[in-house]
């Protein structure tokens, strides 16, 4: 399958560094400013150098905000019977059908741990995509990680707001988290390696139990223990569940208002 790439920034380079091996696949990728070197691809600077070609598969990996000024120009490398993939947050199929006309439309939801094969994906597909499409796309995100089809396409503005923008709020917590531990004395690196070591633990050993969270959390807290008195602090009041609500639901704003 022919692939054109518009844009390979960090998350379409994250998602290329998983997809570039696969021997069905082969990519050409439009980045105008950026060097990039991927094995086995071919990187190109501007519309030009991809004059009269076709290609099977279109996947959009530019800011939102430019789709409309820049697609146009690729719109018709669109073979007969191919498929746009957008990774784009908010744009919505209606958008791009205005850009490329009546076509099999995907949008996908990455994000950022699909560099090293563990993220999470949503997708959603428009009812010209044909099954051998959904296929191909499935395959490929199951390269970067887990994921998640959605029925309506509002569900992937949800996945966004959940998955897709989510390792932000995770980098920003385990930030914050790391502060707290200088504030209580200790150096940048074993404040590091203690907020890190207990995150990525704390969640692994989530992921492989049959337990509820709340369980788990049950677990490390003895009555009138150390723990009990921290998560007092930090959601005795419901403060840490309003805040994560409004983040969210900020998001999921943030993509509808970009449709
Ligand atoms: N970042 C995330 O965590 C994340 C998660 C899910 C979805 N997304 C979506 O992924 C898309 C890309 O985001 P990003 O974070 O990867 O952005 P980014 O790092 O800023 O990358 C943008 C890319 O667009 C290219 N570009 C700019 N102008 C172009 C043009 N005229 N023609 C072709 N390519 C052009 C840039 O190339 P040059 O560098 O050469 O200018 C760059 O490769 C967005 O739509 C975003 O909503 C991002």
């Amino acid at each position: 399958m022919r692939v054109l790439m518009i844009g390979c920034g960090k998350m379409g380079g994250a998602l290329l560094s998983r997809w570039a091996s696969d021997d069905a696949l082969s990519f050409t990728v439009i980045v105008p400013n950026s060097e990039l070197s991927e094995p086995g691809v071919r990187v190109e600077r501007s519309p030009d150098a991809i004059a009269g070609e076709s290609f099977d598969m279109l996947v959009i990996a530019i800011k939102p905000q430019m789709i409309a000024g820049v697609i146009p120009t690729y719109a018709n490398h669109l073979a007969e019977g191919g498929v746009v993939v957008s990774m784009a947050a908010g744009t919505s199929c209606a958008s791009l059908e205005k850009l490329f006309g009546e076509q099999a439309i995907v949008r996908i939801m990455p994000n950022m741990p699909s560099a090293i094969g563990k993220g999470v994906s949503g997708a959603w597909a428009n009812a010209r995509t044909s099954t051998e499409q959904r296929a191909a796309i499935e395959a490929m995100m199951l390269r970067a990680g887990e994921l998640v089809w959605v029925d309506a396409e509002d569900g992937l503005d949800r996945v966004t707001a959940i998955a897709g923008s989510g390792p932000g709020y995770v980098f920003e917590i385990a930030r914050t988290y790391v502060e707290a531990a200088r504030e209580l004395g200790f150096s940048e690196d074993q404040a590091r390696r203690l907020v890190l070591g207990t995150m990525a633990g704390a969640v692994e050993m989530a992921a492989r139990s049959d337990q509820s969270l709340a369980d788990l959390r049950n677990a490390v807290t003895s009555k009138a223990g150390t723990t009990e008195a921290g998560l007092n602090a930090l959601n005795g009041g419901g403060d840490l569940s309003t805040l994560l609500q409004a983040t969210t639901r900020a998001a999921y704003t943030r993509a509808v208002e970009l449709r």
